[in-house]
């Protein structure tokens, strides 16, 4: 049915209006008084809504949210249930508007190439799924993927397009330098030219490692293929701009490291690329521009979209990522090397340089008790921390179980020095058995 013809068929239902009698927009702004004068550390622990005995080295994954934005957050609901039609016909659209033109700001990006999503995981599936790839061309991903992205090329390539090939590009530990990496990518590129999308990670998880996304970009593009780049990790840890790094599309979560609630992250896209981006459901605003079809996606929860730039305020109100990140990083590294001297435990075997500025990778031995599977990865945690108030990540890398610490501005060297007694404590009862 021609396009013309199919619009006739539909009611003229606007979702969004531009003016209502009596409305005003209202101001939200984070409450920033004190915030640059508490020092990093402990002193910030109140400023977050965490256990205040806790010891968290565990932000890198579902990060956790300040106070004061919660408080934020909680305003901009209760505006929405004062009155549920201005909110969603009216309000959200212009505070949606608004976080988005910040947040591309924050990464340097035209703001009409920004659409704000809940998380990594749609972005990648909106791209991976919406790509119009030819039959028989490939989509290229590796064993440092994330696990979730790992089952997407599965899934999109087995279930809804068996005619594009999965290729898997093995990276494996000890990385000697970028350049190895980048001649990995060369070689799979030039064995396999049917590749035409190759997903790069901008930081690796668990493995936490930073990925030379810019040297990568150039390799693929030599080659004729584009890169979709997983940044769930990056705003916020690692500095961002989409015009220089000229990928052709970046996700990252505002809620890892830029004290967003969830649900907070953003798509960028290279110009070139809009006539076949879509947002992850077909809802009213078909017919109309990217940015309301990605805005409308049906009834849904837009506050945590919003208040990203609230969590940005935060960030900037902290020292941005001079203040922020020359904390957590230089905190992370000593805190490193103290628990692998301490402990006589290996690091990643990976250059410092790639080595993430929050997240730091420590190597156990293998525990008789707790062989590297799936299933012991809790088994451990529990026998590790669950009697304790402290609590990282332990994730198995290339058949050894390594222990991920976070560093955030809430953490202090007293923490990792705590982490030391528990994991020595272990060590000594565990190993030996
Ligand atoms: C590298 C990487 N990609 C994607 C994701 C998915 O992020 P989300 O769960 O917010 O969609 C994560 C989450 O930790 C990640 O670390």
């Amino acid at each position: 049915m021609a396009l013309g013809e199919f619009k006739k068929q539909m009611p003229n239902l606007a979702l969004v209006l531009t003016s209502y009698p009596n409305h005003h927009l209202q101001e939200h702004e984070l409450d920033t008084s004190g915030l640059a004068d508490i020092p990093f550390g402990r002193g910030l622990m109140k400023e977050f809504g965490l256990k205040q005995d806790l010891i968290f080295l565990n932000h890198g994954s579902y990060g956790t949210v300040p106070n004061r934005v919660l408080r934020l957050q909680h305003e901009y609901n209760v505006e929405r249930e004062e009155h549920p039609d201005l909110f969603y016909r009216l309000s959200a659209k212009q505070y949606v508007d608004k976080a988005k033109q910040e947040i591309a700001s924050f990464i340097n990006a035209k703001v009409e190439n920004v659409m704000l999503i809940s998380n990594a995981t749609t972005g990648f599936n909106c791209l991976v799924k919406n790509y119009p790839f030819k039959s028989g061309d490939a989509i290229l991903d590796t064993s440092i993927s994330y696990g979730s992205v790992m089952n997407l090329t599965y899934d999109f390539t087995r279930r809804l397009r068996p005619d594009v090939e999965r290729i898997h590009l093995e990276i494996s530990l000890p990385i000697k330098d970028e350049d190895e990496i980048v001649a990995k990518y060369e070689e799979i590129l030039t064995k396999h030219p049917n590749i035409k999308v190759a997903l790069l990670d901008h930081i690796t998880s668990p493995s936490s490692i930073v990925m030379p996304i810019a040297k990568l970009v150039k390799v693929c593009h030599s080659k004729g293929v584009l890169v979709f780049v997983d940044g769930a990790h990056s705003i916020g840890q690692l500095p961002l701009d989409m015009e220089a790094l000229q990928a052709d599309a970046f996700t990252s979560n505002l809620h890892k490291w830029c004290y967003a609630p969830r649900g907070s992250a953003f798509i960028w896209f290279a110009e070139q690329h809009r006539n076949w981006i879509h947002p992850p459901n077909t809802s009213w605003q078909l017919m109309h521009s990217l940015d309301m079809q990605f805005f409308d996606q049906g009834t849904r929860d837009h506050v945590s979209l919003i208040c990203g730039r609230h969590g940005l305020q935060f960030y900037n109100a902290l020292g941005g990522m001079e203040g922020v990140v020359g904390y957590t990083s230089k905190l992370a590294q000593d805190a490193h090397s103290m628990l692998c001297e301490k402990l006589g435990l290996e690091r990643l075997d990976i250059p410092a340089a790639m080595e993430a500025p929050n997240m730091k990778m420590i190597k156990f031995p293998q525990f008789p008790n707790y062989p590297v599977t799936e299933e012991n990865v809790w088994a451990l945690h529990k026998a590790l921390f669950g009697d304790s108030n402290i609590f990282g990540i332990i994730a198995p890398v290339q058949a050894f179980f390594y222990i991920r610490i976070s560093v955030q501005v809430y953490n202090e060297m007293e923490d990792f020095v705590k982490l030391a007694d528990i994991l020595k404590t272990f060590l000594d009862k565990y190993t030996k058995e």
